[in-house]
């Protein structure tokens, strides 16, 4: 067996021949629709999820402050040492945003998609992913033991040929999705897929990570929705909803939440300050959706169902150039490739947020269409 290092070096090597390395910016400051580079020069940045600003949001911030006072950090998990209040509150907010009886916190969305199918599913039972669905729903199929199969994205003929071929030959099934596909920002069909999840008996599971408007009614007694605080709400965390008595049953078995740490009070404060703001005011969704439509119409693309416009270049270094050159522009745009998306899809993703005034929206575009002249 070769020595640790021997053996990243050859890792290393080879991610290298792949163009798979990936290295952290590093940054002075961020934080808003600002970033500064560890010299010194400012970028306007599309690459955060924090669509609607909540994390700058004097509200949240304050909250956050405010539960700092008290302590940094939580000290045991949430079973061992006991549950602090401020995830009741939390908890019930999530409950009733998304209209469901209950909800649990977790520490990250990783870590609750994570636990939460890995403790509905197990060997003998199948899975049905659209095949882009985020990494961590993936790596929660894997961990659970059952089969996966994957389907074409938001093809609703795969997935019922899918179901058709394989439903039978588990004793459960899981139909999993992203309400709004994070690297492309469109929506799935959520109505047709949970009328094949009714006609082939299968349950759902839904990542709402980052969908900012309303989605369709889906059957309760069959759905179960993830979602992360990280977001969109501008903290840090992640979360499910469902009935009390499959969220008792998650609370008892996801070893995501069993056998981690509970987050920081400041954290439950910010994020349930955010959650707040946001069901009283649909302001910045409203600002964010119009900066994502402006945006994508410049460029005749399809109005985007979410707050992320992907423009699709194809290679990974052309990708990476035209992020390059973006910055030499002062905007920074991440370059997103493989494996986080499909080889010969390389794009540069565009987030945005109510943080950004529609100027800089406009001045993005024309830095584009240069870019594209
Ligand atoms: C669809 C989706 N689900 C889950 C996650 C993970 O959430 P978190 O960043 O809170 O771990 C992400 C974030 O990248 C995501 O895009």
């Amino acid at each position: 067996m070769p020595a640790l290092d021997a053996f990243a070096i050859q890792a290393l090597e080879k991610l290298a021949k792949n163009q798979r390395i990936r290295t952290l910016w590093p940054l002075e400051s961020a934080g808003g629709a600002w970033v500064k580079d560890a010299h010194g020069a400012r970028y306007l940045s599309f690459a955060s999820n924090d669509y609607l600003g909540l994390s700058q949001h004097p509200m949240v911030v304050g909250a956050a402050k405010a539960a700092l006072g008290h302590s940094a950090g939580a000290g045991a998990s949430r079973l061992a040492g006991g549950n602090h209040p401020l995830y009741s509150v939390l908890e019930s907010q999530l409950a009733q945003w998304k209209q469901t009886e209950a909800a649990r916190v977790f520490g990250s969305g990783y870590l609750a998609n994570l636990g939460v199918i890995s403790a509905l599913m197990g060997a003998g039972d199948v899975i049905f992913a659209d095949k882009l669905s985020h990494a961590c729903m993936l790596d929660g199929a894997k961990l659970s033991g059952a089969t996966l199969h994957r389907f074409l994205h938001n093809d609703m003929a795969s997935l019922k040929a899918q179901l058709e071929a394989h439903r039978t030959q588990g004793k459960h099934a899981l139909i999993m999705t992203e309400a709004i596909f994070s690297m492309d920002g469109d929506a799935a069909p959520l109505t047709e897929i949970a009328t094949l999840a009714e006609a082939y008996d299968a349950w759902l599971l839904v990542d709402v990570a980052h969908a900012l408007t309303a989605l369709p009614t889906l059957p309760k007694d069959r759905t179960i929705m993830v979602g992360t605080l990280s977001k969109s709400l501008g903290a840090y965390g992640g979360f499910v909803v469902g009935s009390q008595t499959v969220i008792d049953y998650l609370s008892s078995s996801a070893r995501s939440l069993l056998f981690s740490t509970a987050l920081p009070p400041a954290v439950l404060a910010a994020a349930s300050a955010a959650l707040g703001v946001w069901m009283v005011d649909a302001a910045p969704a409203k600002k964010a959706m119009q900066h994502a439509q402006n945006f994508a119409a410049a460029f005749d693309l399809p109005a985007p169902d979410a707050a992320i416009v992907p423009l699709v270049i194809g290679e990974e270094n052309t990708a990476l150039q035209a992020m390059e050159m973006l910055k030499a522009q002062g905007f920074y745009v991440p370059a997103i490739r493989p494996p986080t998306v499909p080889v010969g899809t390389s794009r540069l993703r565009f987030s945005l947020s109510a943080l950004h005034e529609d100027a800089d929206v406009e001045r993005l575009i024309q830095a584009v269409k240069e870019l594209f002249a």
